[in-house]
């Protein structure tokens, strides 16, 4: 692992620790006056949006509940959801949390399934990366922390390539064809 490690390459900073924190305080700010009080249950994406999330409801003023959805590739590519099914979603506001929305595929399947599974009050979208520009279905993201339209793999924050990377403070860049 410690060698494995020490061959990995850094990462040029795309956004610093200081950035970040600012722009989670002010969508922070904009989820508390938008929500006002109401019935909110945050779901975070596992396991990228892991560290987004820790700092996101320490920025929202107002009481929330936390809970966490599984996605992964099955091994023919397919799009596979664990759902949460201890809680009840069912008439509450439900804000979504995913660390990266790229084609939309992801996401906009996830939602589908929520919608018609939890019939939640209200669902919205927050992300920490928004690749807006490379969208191949409709995704609406409520709330970006980062519209980014360069061609790099973003990693760091929770944000992995091959599991490595997360630990990072901040959101770094690597080359696709390093990335893997
Ligand atoms: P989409 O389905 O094309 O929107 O891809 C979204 C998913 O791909 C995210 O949940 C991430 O897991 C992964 N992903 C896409 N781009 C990146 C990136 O730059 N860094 C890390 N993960 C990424
Ligand atoms: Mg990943």
């Amino acid at each position: 692992m410690v060698d494995g490690m020490s061959d990995l390459v850094k990462p040029a900073v795309l956004f610093s620790e200081d950035e970040i924190q600012e722009r989670i305080l002010d969508i922070g700010r904009r989820i508390t006056a938008d929500y006002d009080g109401s019935d909110l249950a945050i779901v975070g994406i596992l396991k990228g949006t892991i560290v987004f999330m820790a700092d996101l409801i320490r920025a929202i003023e107002q009481p929330l509940t936390c809970d966490f959805l599984k996605v992964g590739r099955t091994k023919d590519r397919r799009i596979d959801v664990a759902f949460s099914p201890e809680t009840d979603f069912r008439a509450r506001e439900v804000l979504l949390l995913q660390d990266v929305v790229d084609t939309g595929v992801t996401m906009s399947f996830i939602v589908g399934h929520i919608q018609e599974d939890w019939q939640p009050r209200s669902l919205k979208v927050a992300a920490l990366i928004d690749r807006e520009d490379q969208r191949k279905v409709d995704c609406t993201v409520d709330y970006a922390c980062f519209k980014v339209v360069e061609d790099g793999f973003v990693v760091g924050y929770g944000l992995d390539s091959e599991e490595q990377y997360r630990g990072l403070r901040y959101l770094g860049r690597l080359d696709r064809k390093k990335a893997g």
